[in-house]
């Protein structure tokens, strides 16, 4: 058994370093976090090499005192709290005094800062070496530039993504950080070329606009502010047609931080259950405000997670406040079935005679060129009667089946045997297009723009053609898609 010892200062930097820094994107939102704790109005962010040969942030808030530069890239060396008292009611981002000095580790990092009323100073760090500070004049704020991640950490180098990948990330947790600050003015650049602008925002709702697309933004439903023993709830949420593969657009913020919780993701699902089909997931983005000193901030290296006491509650608060928000959108119906009488309890194409109940107008015979009755009769067994029908609420069709009951949304059946039709005729051969006189624009999100210049043309198999531009009205590009859609 080898003999144990003390590490080296430089190897305990580094495996700190590891636990903070997985990434750009973990750079750059630990560096956004340090602007907005700074009191910045406004944060420009240039990248090159998808953040990975260079990250640039320049911010107009407080700088740092030409004295504490160092301190301010030193391990373990805070502004932000004293005692451990200040750690169980933390109101800023940051806390730990390790971002900086973590990202100094494993990089060449220059920082140039300027306080009110004091002289700018300038200082660099290669992988931990610390320069020496120097004067400069800049105006009040603070620029990082963060050169050659990794490169004194090859094997760290490797697990890194493409560079469109990093981007992607990077544009995923901007999109988080300024969902929290709509009136901070947020700019990213990536070789030159303008990813995301999300100019200061009076109302939540443009800043939504500026950073999913103006459709998106106004289809979602608002979740009106709701306060129950100091826990304060809002948010946004998607209609079911509004539905995703993944649950990535479930978004939820603590006291302005952007977390991820299971509690809350399970409250999402219980809220929209049945509602959905499998494998879809809603939109959902939650602002909770809970008291600092009920949550512990503390439990995660890259504080992304927070432990908080009263999960239970919020937990129904958020599954009350999106299920009530559903229900009074129409979007949730009380289906209230016909109450049938004792003599008539099982269900057949004709209206049940009298006792039809509070929903005695909805149920309503239907002729329809669906299955002829019996006719799926199994080998050996006595033939089931389908084929039977009712039509509730002038919409869903219901139907008797072995199992139970299947109910059926006849405008979604549409949808699908068209869709099906489609795909079948696509498999088969290029599909036909015809020119639309007036193109359909789709408005699309930043990460959705990245996706979308990353494919180039899309679809043009499908029979879709398709063009990108800026509208400087939204500052979000617009999809010209369909200009020629398939016949
Ligand atoms: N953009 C900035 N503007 C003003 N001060 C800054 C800025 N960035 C860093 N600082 C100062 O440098 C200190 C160290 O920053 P660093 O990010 O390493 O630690 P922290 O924010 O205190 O805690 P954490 O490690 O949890 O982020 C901060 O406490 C703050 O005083
Ligand atoms: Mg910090």
């Amino acid at each position: 058994m080898a003999r144990i010892k003390k590490l080296a200062p430089r190897l305990i930097d580094k495996i700190a370093a590891g636990e903070v820094v997985d990434g750009p994107a973990s750079i750059v939102k630990e560096l956004v976090e340090n602007s907005i704790d700074a009191g910045a109005s406004r944060i420009e962010i240039t990248l090159e090499g998808g953040g990975t040969r260079r990250i640039r942030i320049t911010d107009d808030g407080q700088g740092i005192a030409a004295e504490d530069l160092r301190l301010a890239v030193t391990s373990h060396a805070t502004s932000k709290i004293r005692s451990v008292d200040d750690l169980f009611r933390i109101d800023s981002l940051g806390f730990r005094g390790e971002a900086l000095a973590s990202i100094a580790a494993v990089s060449h990092l220059r920082i140039a800062s300027r306080a009110e009323g004091e002289p700018g100073a300038e200082l660099r760090v290669d992988g931990g070496r610390m320069g020496r500070a120097r004067g400069v004049g800049l105006p009040q704020g603070t620029t990082l530039e963060i050169g050659d991640l990794f490169y004194n950490v090859p094997a760290r180098r490797e697990f890194l993504r493409t560079q469109r990948g990093e981007l992607r990330r990077i544009v995923s947790e901007l999109k988080q950080q300024a969902l929290c600050r709509p009136e901070i003015h947020f700019r990213v650049t990536h070789e030159g070329k303008t990813v995301l602008e999300a100019p200061h925002a009076d109302e939540p709702r443009e800043r939504l606009a500026q950073l999913l697309g103006r459709e998106l933004a106004e289809d979602l439903g608002c979740l009106p502010r709701q306060e129950r023993e100091g826990i304060t709830i809002r948010g946004y949420f998607s209609p079911c047609d509004r539905s995703r593969g993944d649950s990535r657009q479930q978004l939820f913020f603590l006291n302005n931080r952007c977390i991820r919780d299971v509690t809350l993701l399970s409250a999402v699902k219980q809220a929209y259950a049945n509602l959905l089909p499998p494998r879809r997931h809603p939109i959902v983005l939650l602002w909770l405000e809970i008291d600092p000193s009920a949550i512990d901030v503390n439990v995660h290296p890259r504080k992304s997670e927070v432990r908080f006491q009263a999960d239970r509650l919020v937990f129904s608060m958020v599954v009350r406040s999106i299920q009530d928000s559903l229900r009074e959108r129409g979007l949730v119906g009380d289906l209230r079935l016909p109450r049938y009488s004792a003599a008539a309890p099982t269900l057949s194409a004709a209206p049940p005679s009298g006792g039809a109940g509070e929903a005695g107008e909805a149920s309503q015979p239907l002729t329809l060129p669906f299955g002829q009755p019996g006719s799926q009769e199994g080998p050996g067994r006595a033939p089931f009667p389908t084929g039977r029908f009712f039509q509730l609420h002038r919409r869903y069709l219901v139907e008797q089946s072995e199992a139970g009951l299947q109910l059926v949304d006849p405008h979604a059946l549409h949808e699908r045997i068209l869709y099906e039709e489609i795909m079948e005729r696509f498999r088969r051969e290029p599909l036909e297009s015809q020119r639309f006189l007036f193109p359909l624009v789709l408005e699309a999100g930043p990460e959705e723009r990245l996706a979308l210049a990353e494919r180039g043309r899309p679809w043009p198999s499908w029979g879709f053609g398709s063009s990108l531009s800026r509208t400087t009205r939204s500052r979000s590009t617009r999809l010209h898609a369909c200009s020629r859609l398939a016949e």
